[in-house]
């Protein structure tokens, strides 16, 4: 019985995706336990591409059964568009996908809510997924969740109710036309009729299989820099992508979690606003984005590239209580001559102790960098550890040194095959 929490351990986009792939073919049952279809988690098989926002990516593998936990919110309209892209691509998702009756749906105002959101002077740089303001109402107990799709009578009072609220806001404070809640009674009903057969109580599902010895993998959307708690707020998504976000996400206790499992890359990227002390301007950071293909697999936009943070990494160490690692993206390094790793923050001459998450200490430090040779060579085609360039291990046990990180998995493309399993 093996329960494994992998967790993004950057501000998302590691390559999640990819390693859920190449590791849920030991795995009984891969469960995703927050966010929504923020998400998009790329997995490469043979010629084709899979962007997976809401079901995970162990779909792929045919005997393994995936979990949509309590904690994600679920756009109807992404999953069903996903679960239509899948069935179109031979991978069968009946009897293999469940979602939760406990997780909230995205509405339709919770998506205006957010693009709303963003055309203020707070700009976050969210998907616009309508992640923000779901959660909003899931805690301000207003949510609708997909168990209340299962009774009619419920789910027509629960959205009216909501509208009555919503519609004199959209109204009322941003000048916005009102939205139909017939409309919208009708596009949940529908939606109801086709997720309906995936509905399940998915803590039972989840504890009954560990106790039946089956293992569990749990993926983390998002990253540790985007946690609402541990990240650098308010520059985060609205739920917890760290490691304890897993047993709340999924209803399985602490008590049976065996391990955890960080998604590490080799440099660091960010989609949105917020503080990036590591972040390369001009040609330098464009040169590393375009080698590296940082666009965003959901919304398409640049991602902020820059480099390694060692200083961040052991502090997402610590919050995740990461065990081992695997690091991603190794081969886009290649074409330097020289990289820098960021070991330690400089603030008014002192070295910072621990991690400073309030946003004004960390517009206001200074990295520090040291700086190692690099092996300037293609390493995509590189299948064993021991045939890498001496200073591409030497990279790899500095950044597993300096972070007390160990390193289980060396990913240099974004193919299966392109993984070195240590
Ligand atoms: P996720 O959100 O953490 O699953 O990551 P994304 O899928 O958003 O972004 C990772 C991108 O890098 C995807 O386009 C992957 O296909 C690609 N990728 C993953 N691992 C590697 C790797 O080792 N090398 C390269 N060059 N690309 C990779
Ligand atoms: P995966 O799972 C990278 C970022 C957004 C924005 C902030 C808040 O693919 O790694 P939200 O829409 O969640 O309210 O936006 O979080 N963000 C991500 N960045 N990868 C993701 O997911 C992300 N999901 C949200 O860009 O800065
Ligand atoms: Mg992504």
């Amino acid at each position: 019985m093996e329960v494994t929490v992998l967790v993004g351990s950057q501000w998302g986009d590691e390559g999640k995706g990819k390693i859920v792939d190449i590791l849920s073919n030991r795995f009984d049952i891969v469960a995703r336990y927050q966010g929504g279809a923020n998400a998009g988690h790329t997995v490469i098989i043979g010629d084709q591409q899979f962007i997976l926002h809401l079901v995970p990516s162990g779909i792929l593998r045919e005997n393994v059964k995936c979990v949509i936990g309590n904690g994600v919110v679920i756009d109807p309209q992404a999953l069903l568009d996903e679960i239509k892209f899948l069935e179109s691509s031979g991978i069968n998702t009946k009897g293999r996908l469940f979602i939760s009756h406990n997780a909230h749906l995205i509405m339709p105002y919770h998506k205006l809510l957010d693009q709303i959101n963003e055309s203020g002077a707070n700009k976050i740089g969210t998907t616009g997924r309508g992640i923000g303001p779901c959660y909003i109402d899931k805690y301000a107990r207003k949510g609708i969740r997909i168990v209340d799709l299962l009774d009619r009578t419920v789910l027509k009072e629960k959205i009216k109710l909501n509208l009555e609220e919503k519609n004199n806001l959209l109204k009322k404070v941003y000048n916005h036309a009102e939205l139909n809640v017939d409309d919208i009674i009708n596009e949940y009903v529908e939606f109801d009729k086709q997720i309906d057969q995936y509905i399940t109580d998915a803590p039972t599902l989840l504890n009954n299989a560990i106790l039946e010895g089956k293992s569990v993998l749990i993926e983390g959307a998002q990253g540790t820099m985007l946690d609402v708690d541990h990240g650098t707020y308010p520059y985060v998504t609205s739920s917890n992508p760290t490691s304890g976000g897993a047993c709340t996400g999924t209803g399985i206790p602490p008590t049976k979690i065996s391990s955890v499992f960080g998604i590490v890359k080799a440099y660091t990227t960010r989609v949105g606003n917020g503080p990036f002390p590591t972040e390369l301007f001009g040609d330098e950071g464009e040169e590393l984005r375009k080698t590296g293909a940082e666009f965003g697999a959901t919304t398409g936009r640049p991602r902020r590239c820059g480099w390694f943070d060692a200083f961040l990494l052991n502090y997402s160490r610590m919050i995740n209580g990461i065990e081992r690692t695997a690091i991603t993206k190794l081969d886009v390094l290649g074409y330097l001559d020289e990289i820098k790793v960021c070991v330690g923050y400089e603030k008014n001459g002192k070295i910072l102790k621990s991690y400073p998450t309030d946003i004004s200490q960390l517009e206001n430090i200074t990295p520090v960098y040291e700086t190692l040779k690099g092996w300037n060579q293609d390493i995509s085609n590189v299948r064993s550890f021991n045939d890498l360039p001496s200073e591409c291990k030497n990279y790899l046990s500095f950044i597993s040194q300096s972070s007390g990180i160990e390193i289980k998995i060396i990913s240099v493309g974004p193919k299966r095959e392109q993984t070195i399993e240590l």
